[in-house]
């Protein structure tokens, strides 16, 4: 471990002027595309209603734990994840990169994904989609073709993308805490109403009942399927945003007193708790369209792309008032979507500031004027959506869970550095991490992880990702999925072997919770 110097080059990165506002940031990471359309589907596929119980398991076993090695690794070493990873110990500084690959890739495609839902804000102001929402998303609005990959631009994917790309560099460029901070403080309580607005019109909506009782209603044979524990450990993760650098990078820009543990329960149940709202209002919609087209609520439900446009935009033409509700459905999406891209994108800027020594500015440009040209470039064609595909399954699985996996492994077993970050951690925290935190982080959530990783490639190995009817050329899987999820973790091993501009780059920050570095608002 590097020596203790009270010299840290940490005054200009920024911090986050209070409690309340690093927790409304975490928040506004957490609750993203991950808890509003793809948690309710999720729960639904795998056993309804008793995919509340894996699922609550996942979020105890380790999804918090995880949450607290996070903060404790960020706020401990007080950089971003290479940099603290380095800090911890020069060799496990490749780990931290890794992760800055899976959000550079995470960061591309979800940039597409809010650029779709700004689009539909407006479609449903008059329904442009008229009575072919199916229709119209893929061919009127994406103009796309059979799965390939073409250079043939759609305008009208190019000029939203360009503008949540413009949006982000502002915020960024602002800093942590008029930036980022000053975002999250205003759009959460937006959310919140929005979001809230939209669950409470749709629990009146005629039919919802019955939405809700096909969420709900348990299939406990559900239990016994190992896919459904993988679900559950898959969704907590994304939906948590952690494991891939961005509680870390948050965790440093904390004042060094601030109870974290107690902040991060907060933000984990917040997170589940929006979770499940987003699950009963989509539900309880899906009913409402069920009853309306006298299907059964499966007949109309679908996952992730279809959910939001395509499945939403009938529920839309069909209800009273449903163009208000579109508006605060597609807005709700737009601004989760934007709060969490935010801190995908950080995570990049802050390694490559700390590494390079480069001003806030200069670090927002190198990395998200390359992130925008490829987002623009890959996306906003007309074979957008199948790349997109591809590339969220596969780094979920084979990007954020491997290396939440390994780097587990390595802190806990190879490092052995629980007891310091638990130290850490208890020196302000209001609940004590015991015996019983270190045991979950080394082993009952490795073990967890590493079946659900096992189970997730012999399925992606026995059976191509894709819709069976209108398969993925195998060439396409190779370099947007496996290829992606391989080239990032080779990516994180090379960034390693570059030298930090600064010398002092890695001694080590004073962790007592008088020893005050952090300058609030002073950064470069
Ligand atoms: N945690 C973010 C989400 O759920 C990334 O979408």
């Amino acid at each position: 471990m590097a020596t203790q110097s009270s010299s840290t080059p940490e005054k200009s990165r920024g911090a986050f002027s209070s409690r309340r506002v690093f927790i409304l940031a975490a928040i506004g990471s957490a609750v993203g595309l991950g808890n509003i359309w793809r948690f309710p589907y999720v729960a639904y596929e795998n056993g309804g209603g008793a995919f509340i119980l894996p699922y609550i398991v996942a979020l105890l076993t380790a999804g918090i734990p995880f949450l607290f090695l996070d903060y404790a690794l960020g706020h401990r070493f007080r950089g971003s994840a290479p940099l603290s990873f380095a800090r911890l110990r020069r060799g496990a500084e490749g780990l931290g990169w890794w992760q800055v690959g899976i959000c550079f890739v995470i960061a591309v495609y979800y940039a597409v994904i809010i650029a779709w839902a700004l689009r539909y804000t407006f479609f449903s102001v008059d329904k442009a989609w008229g009575d072919d929402p199916n229709g119209f998303f893929f061919g009127d609005f994406l103009e796309a073709g059979d799965p390939g990959v073409t250079v043939d631009i759609v305008p009208g994917v190019l000029v939203p993308l360009l503008l949540v790309w413009l949006v982000l560099i502002v915020v960024l460029v602002l800093g942590v805490q008029k930036g980022i901070g000053a975002t999250a403080a205003i759009f959460i309580p937006v959310l919140i109403l929005a979001f809230g607005a939209l669950v409470v019109r749709a629990l009146f909506l005629p039919g919802a009942g019955a939405g809700l009782d096909t969420l709900f209603t348990p299939s406990w044979a559900a239990l016994a399927e190992p896919s459904v524990w993988v679900a559950a450990f898959g969704q907590i993760f994304f939906s948590l945003s952690i494991g891939f650098g961005i509680m870390i990078t948050y965790a440093s820009y904390v004042d060094r007193d601030t109870d974290m543990v107690g902040s991060g329960l907060v933000v984990g149940f917040a997170n589940s708790g929006f979770e499940l709202l987003a699950g009963i209002g989509v539900f309880a919609a899906l009913g409402f369209m069920a009853q309306a087209s006298g299907k059964a609520v499966d007949e109309v439900a679908s996952g992730g792309i279809g959910l939001a446009f395509v499945a939403f935009p009938a529920i839309i033409s069909e209800a009273p008032a449903g163009a208000l509700i579109g508006v605060l459905f597609f807005g709700s999406l737009v601004i989760a979507g934007l709060t969490s891209l935010i801190s995908v994108i950080e995570v990049v800027v802050s390694a490559v500031r700390d590494k390079f020594a480069l001003s806030r500015v200069a670090a927002t440009m190198v990395v998200a004027l390359p992130a925008a040209l490829v987002s623009l470039v890959l996306f906003s064609t007309t074979s957008g959506v199948y790349v997109l595909d591809i590339a969220d399954h596969f780094i979920n699985q084979f990007g954020i869970l491997l290396v939440a996996v390994v780097s587990m492994v390595v802190v806990a077993w190879v490092l052995r550095a629980l007891p310091l970050l638990a130290d850490h951690l208890n020196l302000t925290g209001s609940v004590h991490l015991g015996t019983w935190w270190r045991a979950l982080v080394m082993v009952i959530t490795p073990v967890a992880l590493a079946i659900v990783l096992v189970d997730a490639f012999r399925t992606d190995v026995q059976t191509p990702y894709g819709d069976p009817s209108a398969p993925f050329p195998a060439w396409m899987l190779g370099v947007f999925g496996w290829g992606t999820a391989a080239a990032v973790l080779v990516f994180g091993f090379l960034a390693a072997m570059v030298p930090w501009a600064r010398h002092d780059a890695l001694a080590d920050p004073d962790p007592s919770p008088s020893g005050r570095h952090v300058e609030k608002g002073a950064e470069a």
